[in-house]
């Protein structure tokens, strides 16, 4: 296949932004999301709790307002022909006590991440989470299933089950915060198992061309810290991840300094390098891209898109600016992860912001 470079557009897709952080955690109301899903965002991905009102919510994000938010987003310079719901379960593990009316969030075991949980009310530490049962773990993947049910229904073009960063599955993947003794933990393979019960209840419901999976091997601190086997898994899951027919994998290169850790050849481009021959499908290079970097990473082989997160949050038109080689606007972090209308949404085109 041919390869072109992301100045193309062709090749240029945004990462998950969580719009939901936005309206609040826990108090988002249907209404509440299909009003955001009318405003410009600057971003394709969204993503919804998989349990309770948000996953059903997406039932109510009809195809037509999909399509207008499409025209909009056209208008504004920023064409995204492909609109994607990231499913995760951000709610349940990295929540924290007040957020579930005292009752602590769930996971593979109760090892405190030790890091900082966004909610409606601002930062808080993160608390000790209570392991989940085998029943919660059968209800869990079901209701991937049923969340990715409802994003085809509600004419999301496509899925990303989020498989990395601190969220649940690599939670149970991390040998340090998954201590189960039974069929979910021990060995790669059966801590690598809710990864795939997820995986294969969601391509019950939805063909694989439109299921895509986030991971990467990470070293983010505390008992999420990188060990002997945070690579292993990952190659385990990416290996068997290849043989699903997938739409693509997004990799997220390092987002710290893996210096001395067992991921060290992985920092920059070496992650991608790494699971290129690993994983035959689409490859999606994610965390500081730049249109250099990007056209360099698909001119090379090594990567199939590149997908840009933050970038995407503060330039509507980012494509368009990265074409012309237009300055980037930075990222107010007073603003991400807010409740409030400020972010995300207002963030002036270039042109706009220049005659301003
Ligand atoms: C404010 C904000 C919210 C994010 N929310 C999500 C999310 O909900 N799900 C997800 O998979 N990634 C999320 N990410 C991570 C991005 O998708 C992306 O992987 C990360 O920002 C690295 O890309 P970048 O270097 O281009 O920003 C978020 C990033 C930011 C800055």
């Amino acid at each position: 296949m041919a390869r072109t470079h992301i100045d193309k557009r062709s090749r240029l897709v945004s990462a998950a932004v969580g719009l939901a952080y936005q309206n609040g955690f826990g108090a988002t109301s249907l209404a509440d999301i299909a009003r955001e899903a009318e405003v410009p965002l600057g971003n394709v991905y969204y993503y919804f709790k998989t349990k309770d009102d948000i996953g059903d919510a997406i039932v109510e994000l009809r195809l037509a307002q999909l399509s207008a938010q499409r025209q909009r987003w056209n208008e504004a310079g920023s064409p995204k022909d492909r609109l994607c719901a990231c499913v995760q379960d951000v709610f349940e593990n990295k929540d924290f006590l007040a957020q579930r009316g005292g009752s602590p969030p769930l996971s593979a075991s109760d090892v405190n991440l030790l890091h900082e949980s966004v909610t409606a009310s601002g930062k808080k530490p993160t608390v000790a989470p209570r392991p989940m049962t085998t029943a919660e773990i059968r209800q869990t993947v079901a209701d991937y299933a049923r969340a990715g049910r409802n994003a085809m229904e509600a004419g999301f073009d496509g899925l990303e089950i989020l498989a990395g960063y601190l969220y649940l599955i690599p939670q149970f993947l991390n040998r340090v915060t998954n201590r189960r003794t039974d069929e979910y933990g021990g060995s790669i393979e059966s801590r690598a198992r809710i990864l795939f019960e997820v995986v294969e209840a969601v391509l019950e419901e939805v063909d694989p061309s439109r299921v895509g999976v986030k991971i990467s091997p990470m070293h983010e601190g505390g008992p999420m810290a990188a060990n002997d086997e945070t690579l292993p898994i990952t190659e385990y899951a990416v290996r068997k991840l290849d043989g699903y027919g997938l739409s693509h994998l997004l990799l997220m290169g390092n987002t710290t300094d893996f210096t001395g850790t067992p991921l060290e050849p992985l920092m920059g481009d070496g992650m991608f390098r790494h699971f290129r021959p690993i994983f035959s499908g689409k490859l999606i290079a994610n965390v500081g891209m730049t249109a250099e970097r990007g056209n360099h990473l698909i001119a090379e082989g090594i990567a199939d898109l590149v997908a840009f997160g933050r970038p995407y949050i503060a330039n509507p038109d980012l494509v368009e600016r990265l074409a012309t080689g237009a300055p980037l606007a930075e990222v107010d972090w007073q603003t991400v992860y807010a409740s409030g209308p400020r972010g995300y949404t207002d963030y002036p085109a270039f042109r706009r912001a220049a005659a301003e």
